[in-house]
């Protein structure tokens, strides 16, 4: 059963396997699958792009989506996740996205369920379709990882995209600096060896990825104001100046315009946001894909590895 829980436990030649799927999907590959199947999608967080994205990706696979919404669900009557799943495996459902505020809210699930799980996120843990997308927008960009120099900048101990994104484009041979507030650093899974002064992350990538300012998982009020954020390790007008030719801006969203970059960077030349969005459907169709097909057993990764390469 092909769960899809985080980006670390994927071998390179899966994670190119996905990739592969998703470009040929952007480029209009059709797959259905052979019978009737549904989904669907389990968000106990707020999300427009992830539960979105996955909608369509669903129906653009042929696949019944079965609306489900947590707040007028049994999940309200104090039904676990555990039973809601089992639940709905029980109902036909054929495969489950969830996101959840608890991090690694899937170990309670996996070996128990008879249905494949996607993560759409846990707690400050994995975002595993982030970093699959995320992937593919660099590699529509520079065709290679290798020798690629990615700069992690923000609010890196709260995302669950840095380390999901550290992990996996190390492996791919890219190199990973981090810059932003050091309070805000994960010097436990991340090495400190690798924090540059913003400024120099920003004038030295290929890629300046920037994260959100997490203020709901913050404990206490942040130390900055939204305007002193961004003067100190925002991505400034004065600070684009400072890019290489060709590196391009990334960003998984929601952004805080005027606090993680400027408003008119958003939408600027060098700016892949949107294209993380539209790559985000891709992805999930390649996922959903991988996950169905492992219903019935058998992915042949190793020839999507080659054609990728
Ligand atoms: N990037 C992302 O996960 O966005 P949503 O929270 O809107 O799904």
């Amino acid at each position: 059963l092909n769960h899809l829980l985080t980006t670390n436990e994927l071998k390179v030649e899966e994670i190119y396997q996905i990739l592969t799927d998703a470009r040929k999907f952007a480029d209009g590959m059709k797959w259905k699958p052979e019978s009737q199947m549904f989904t669907a999608n389990l968000f106990f967080e707020p999300s427009t792009r992830t539960k979105s994205s996955f909608e369509v990706a669903e129906r653009r696979l042929g696949l019944e989506v079965i609306p489900f919404e947590v707040l007028t669900s049994s999940v309200q009557k104090g039904e676990t996740l555990y039973d809601t799943v089992k639940t709905l495996e029980s109902i036909g459902v054929n495969a489950i996205v969830i996101r959840h505020d608890q991090d690694r809210y899937f170990d309670e699930l996996v070996g128990k369920v008879n249905i494949p799980i996607i993560n759409g996120g846990d707690g400050c843990g994995h975002h595993p379709t982030q970093s699959l997308l995320d992937l593919l927008t660099i590699y529509q960009e520079f065709g290679r990882f290798a020798g690629l120099k990615i700069a992690i900048i923000g609010d890196i101990r709260h995302s669950r995209v840095a380390r999901s994104n550290a992990d996996v484009l190390t492996r791919l041979g890219a190199e990973v600096i981090y810059s932003g507030p050091e309070d805000w650093f994960d010097n436990r899974s991340l090495s400190l060896s690798r924090f540059r002064p913003i400024d120099e992350a920003i004038r030295e990538s290929d890629v300046v990825m920037l994260l959100r300012v997490q203020h709901e998982r913050h404990q206490q009020k942040g130390n900055f104001t939204a305007n002193e954020y961004h003067k100190q390790y925002g991505l400034t007008i004065e600070r684009e100046k400072l890019m290489k030719p060709g590196s391009i801006i990334m960003h998984p969203a929601p952004v805080n315009r005027n606090v993680e970059i400027a408003d008119s960077l958003v939408e600027c030349g060098r700016s892949r946001i949107f294209k993380q969005m539209e790559n985000g459907v891709f992805v999930r169709m390649a996922a959903l894909k991988r996950s169905l097909e492992s219903l019935k057993g058998g992915n042949n990764y190793e020839a999507a590895y080659s054609e990728l390469k």
